[in-house]
């Protein structure tokens, strides 16, 4: 009894209700979806994309997201741990693994474009962007910018620094505070900004892009593209939730902190299309120009607009502290694998975990033109950063969130998990289809995208 309690102690759990909700926010919340989105919404076609995008969060993505949360809480684990409780001695652990290395390989690239977030931060606030500057200019800061080895190989250190110190902190006291305060200040920020936008000349044509649908743009590969925007803007597939709800008490409503996760981190991709389409149409940028839209496109209008060094430098601080509430989120995954697993310190874990995390970012760093063969890798064509993107960002939590599913389905039983849901009187009013979707629905869809992928070799 005495050793459980001290467990539980080193473990964690959350701090208050309102904490846990904001700390899975802010998981969700971050550069997916104000870098990723906008700007594989722009490579696949605008308005068509989104809509598919916005039914596979609510068919795909809140009903998978109730099994991770409902895994974790169930266990008290981490992914590995937690498959290993719920069906002892068989293959399913590796449904953990893959999550585990998943994070690290998020956490490798994603904190490359973070570092980017803070480079302009003190970009803008050294006044870069005081002046009105057209697209190509923009382009062009950029391009070097990132194109530049010790700059981002420095960015990145540093951010996967901060993340690992703030993990290092444990649960309560470093991932909750952080949350709490500043997705609001974000989201205010978003509107403003958006506002701005729709009343510059030529926005509507950016507008149309963005939210009237031609149907005719839909390939086969808008499904896997949306799905995996969908998965990896909920932090969804690789066990982030699963792992977030095993700090969580008996009395949380799943279902609903679902819902609400999923809303707000809707909410805040859709805001910032509408912020960055309007904008590009208005300067005469390519909709599909990749992953460098969002920093292309803001720094045009921050010279545009009275305030805008401000805004444009409380907008990137806000943005690289939105990526840090999701570092976090990756970071956590592995340690508290090993924390639980391998009785390391918490301290080891994130050490070990985090310098990994750094050495597998350096190529990706290096993709953006300092290195010619990552920039552009041999057959592949694509750079190491997006290859990466690919394969953790898309391909990984597609393959995580099929078995997810099949096996909250399947193999637990959705029975055993309404019954985990339904503890301490709460009741799950949807109980019924959510066990269709994600016996059915969620399995079939995801198998049959992956499968078309498969076998027509259009992987990227
Ligand atoms: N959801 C995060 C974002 O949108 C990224 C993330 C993916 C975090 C997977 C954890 C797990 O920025």
């Amino acid at each position: 009894m005495e050793g459980r309690r001290v467990d539980k102690v080193e473990r964690g759990t959350w701090g208050s209700r309102v904490g846990f909700l904001m700390a899975a926010a802010g998981s969700a919340i971050g550069l997916g979806n104000i870098w990723r989105f906008p700007y594989v919404t722009g490579q696949n076609g605008g308005a068509a994309f989104v809509l598919i995008y916005v039914a596979f969060v609510v068919l795909i993505g809140i009903p998978v997201m109730i099994a991770e949360f409902t895994i974790g809480r169930s266990t008290q684990k981490n992914p590995i741990g937690a498959f290993e409780t719920l069906a002892p001695g068989s293959w399913w652990r590796w449904v953990g693994v893959l999550g585990v290395v998943t994070g690290i390989g998020i956490l490798s690239f994603y904190s490359v474009v973070a570092g980017w977030t803070v480079g302009y931060f003190f970009k803008t606030l050294t006044g870069a962007f005081s002046h009105e500057i057209a697209g190509e200019e923009s382009a062009r800061i950029f391009g070097q910018f990132i194109g530049n080895p010790g700059v981002s190989i420095a960015l990145l250190f540093a951010f996967i620094a901060i993340t690992m110190y703030v993990v290092a902190g444990g649960i309560a006291d470093g991932i909750e505070r952080w949350s709490k305060v500043l997705m609001p200040v974000l989201f205010g920020i978003l509107v403003l900004l958006a506002v701005y936008a729709l009343t510059l000349e030529g926005a509507s044509k950016g507008l149309e892009f963005y939210l009237k649908p031609d149907l005719s743009k839909v390939r086969a590969g808008t499904f896997a593209k949306a799905l995996g925007q969908a998965l990896f803007s909920l932090s969804l597939g690789m066990g982030t939730m699963i792992t977030y709800g095993s700090y969580l008490s008996k009395k949380e409503n799943l279902a609903v902190s679902a819902g609400y996760v999923a809303l707000f981190d809707t909410v805040i991709a859709l805001l910032a299309g509408l912020v960055i389409f309007p904008t590009l149409f208005a300067m005469g940028l390519n909709p599909a120009g990749g992953a460098g839209l969002v920093f292309v496109v803001l720094p045009t209008i921050f010279g545009k607009m009275p305030l805008g060094t401000v805004f444009g430098s409380l907008f990137f601080l806000l943005l690289a502290l939105a990526a840090l509430t999701s570092t976090i989120s990756l970071l956590e995954v592995p340690v508290a694998y090993l924390v639980d697993e391998k009785r390391w310190p918490r301290r080891r874990a994130v050490l070990s975990m985090g310098t990994l995390a750094f050495v597998l970012g350096i190529p990706s760093a290096l993709s953006q033109g300092a290195v010619s063969v990552l920039s552009a890798l041999p057959r592949i064509g694509m750079g190491f950063l997006d290859l990466m993107n690919a394969l953790f960002g898309n391909y990984s939590l597609s393959v995580g969130s099929l078995l997810i599913a099949i096996f909250v389905g399947y193999r637990w039983g959705v029975r055993n998990a309404v019954r985990e849901i339904e503890q301490d009187g709460t009741r799950f009013a949807l109980a019924a289809h959510w066990a269709f979707l994600v016996r059915f629905i969620c399995p079939v869809a995801v198998a049959v995208i992956l499968g078309y992928i498969l076998l027509t070799g259009q992987y990227f």
